[in-house]
C-alpha cells in the first residue's frame, strides 16, 4: 500500500470502496478510536497508556488548548497542489508527521511486537518513526523494519554513562538518523491511574529488550538475564534515569554526529541554552501530560520556543488528535508535528494497517484543510493565519 501524493486522497479511497458496500473497519474520529482501544486492550496497558499525571487536567489541557485556534480560511487561491514536505537534516520527508516515542508500544500489539509493526507503519507511509528505548525488540530490529523512511532513537539517559554510550553508537550502527535524548523523565511522575493498581511494565520484565541486548549491561549482571530476568530489572532500576543538568549537554553532544534533539524543552531559555549547547533540534513536548500535572498546554508553548530556537528545527507534541491540530501546530511554527497515543490505540485495533489508518487519516485530513482554506505549502501557514477563539 504505498501513500499517494495527495494526501487527501484517502477520502476517495474510502468513498470509492463504500459504493462496493465495503464500510472502514477502523475508526474515522478519535472518541471512537480512543474507545474501541480501551475495549481492545487489557486493562493494565490501557491505564499506561491512557492515563497521565496527577488528575490528568494537563493531559487533557494539552487537546483542548488547541480548540483556542481557528484557522482563516482563504479564498481564490486554487489550492488543487498541495506540498506538504519538510526538510529536515538534509533528508526531505513527505510530510511532517512523525511517530512520537512510546515506550510499551510494543505491549500495544496484539501479537506483542508493537515496535516492529510500528517501524512497518513508518515504512509504508514514509512517517517517521522515533523509537523509544523501552521496547519489546532490541532497536537493531526496529531499524530494519523501517525500510527507507527514516527512524530516530530516542535515549533515556541511564545513569552509567558507559551504557549511554553503548545505546547511541548502537543508534548510529543500526542506522538510525538522529538521537532525541527525554529530559523530563529521569523520574516518573505520580500516575494516579497506574498507583493504583500498582501498575509499571518495566518493573515486571517488560520493554527492556535494549538493555538486556546491551553489551554494556550485561557487564553489570552477576547472571545473564535469560538465567535471571529479576536480577536484570534490578540492575535497570540502578541505571534507568539519569537527572541531567547544563553540564551534561558537551558529554551528550560529544557521543554522536548524528543530528541531537532535546525532547520536554518548554521554556524559551532553556530552548535558547539548548541551542548555544549545540543541539541541533529542540522537541517541545510536556510528555503528553504524563510526566507533570499543573503545567501549561505543550501548544502554548510553543510559540516562544519557536522564536528562543531561532531558526532551528523545532519539533513538536502534546494533544495532537486531528489533521486541523497538526495544521495548528505548524502554523504556531513547529516544523515537524509528532502524533503520541492516537497511533498507539490504532495499532492495538488494526496491527500495522491500524497505525497507517491513523497516520493516513490525519494527513487526509491536514491536506485537506490545506485545500478548502487555500494554504499550497507549509511555508504559508504562519502565526498571521490563526486567530485567537475566546
Ligand atoms: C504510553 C506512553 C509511553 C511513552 N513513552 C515514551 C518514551 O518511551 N519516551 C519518550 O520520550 N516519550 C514517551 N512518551 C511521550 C510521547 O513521546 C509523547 O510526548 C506524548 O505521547 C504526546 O502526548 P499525546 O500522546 O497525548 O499527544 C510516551 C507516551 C505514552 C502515551
Amino acid at each position: 500500500m504505498a501513500v499517494p501524493p495527495h494526501f487527501g486522497d484517502y477520502q476517495n479511497e474510502i468513498y470509492l470502496r463504500g459504493l462496493g458496500g465495503v464500510v472502514p473497519s477502523l475508526p474515522m474520529a478519535f472518541a471512537e478510536l480512543e474507545g474501541k482501544a480501551e475495549a481492545a486492550l487489557p486493562p493494565s496497558v490501557w491505564s499506561y497508556v491512557a492515563g497521565g499525571a496527577g488528575d490528568e487536567r494537563t493531559q487533557q489541557a494539552n487537546c483542548t488548548a488547541f480548540e483556542r485556534w481557528g484557522l482563516i480560511p482563504r479564498m481564490f487561491v486554487g489550492a488543487a497542489q498541495r506540498d506538504l514536505s519538510v526538510e529536515l537534516f538534509g533528508m526531505t520527508l513527505p510530510s511532517p508527521l512523525f511517530m512520537a516515542p512510546i515506550g510499551v508500544i510494543g505491549l500495544c500489539a496484539q501479537d506483542g511486537h508493537g515496535d516492529l509493526a510500528t517501524a512497518h507503519a513508518a515504512a509504508v507511509t514514509g512517517v517517521p518513526m522515533v523509537a523509544s528505548t523501552l521496547t519489546v525488540d532490541p532497536m537493531e530490529d526496529v531499524a530494519a523494519a523501517l525500510g527507507d523512511t527514516p527512524g530516530f532513537f530516542q535515549l533515556y539517559t541511564p545513569t552509567d554513562r558507559d551504557l549511554a554510550a553503548s545505546l547511541v553508537h548502537r543508534a548510529e550502527a543500526a542506522g538510525f538518523k538522529g538521537i532525541v535524548v527525554t529530559l523530563d523523565t529521569w523520574v516518573t511522575g505520580w500516575r494516579p491511574r497506574d498507583l493504583s493498581t500498582s501498575n509499571f511494565p518495566q518493573l515486571r520484565g517488560h520493554c527492556l529488550a535494549n538493555y538486556t541486548s546491551d553489551p554494556v549491561f550485561r557487564a553489570g549482571l552477576q547472571r545473564p538475564p535469560e538465567e535471571d530476568p529479576q536480577g536484570a530489572v534490578l540492575r535497570w532500576v540502578q541505571v534507568f534515569g539519569s537527572p541531567l543538568t547544563w553540564d551534561d549537554l558537551p558529554w551528550l553532544r560529544s557521543l554522536t554526529d548524528l543530528p541531537l534533539l532535546v525532547k520536554g524543552i518548554c521554556h524559551p531559555d532553556d530552548a535558547r541554552r539548548a541551542r548555544d549547547g549545540g543541539v541541533d533540534g529542540i522537541y517541545c513536548s510536556n510528555h503528553g501530560g504524563r510526566q507533570a500535572n499543573g503545567g501549561l498546554p505543550a501548544i502554548d508553548c510553543l510559540p516562544g520556543v519557536v522564536e528562543a530556537a531561532d531558526g532551528l528545527p523545532v519539533l513538536f507534541d502534546s494533544g495532537i488528535r486531528s489533521g486541523a491540530d497538526v495544521i495548528k501546530a505548524l502554523a504556531l511554527g513547529a516544523t515537524a508535528v509528532g502524533v503520541g497515543r492516537p497511533y498507539a490505540y490504532g495499532l492495538a485495533l488494526g496491527g500495522v494497517d491500524g497505525v497507517v489508518h491513523v497516520l493516513r487519516a490525519l494527513l487526509a485530513e491536514a491536506d485537506l484543510i490545506m485545500a478548502v482554506d487555500g494554504y499550497r505549502t507549509l511555508k504559508d501557514l504562519t502565526p498571521d493565519t490563526l486567530r485567537r477563539v475566546d
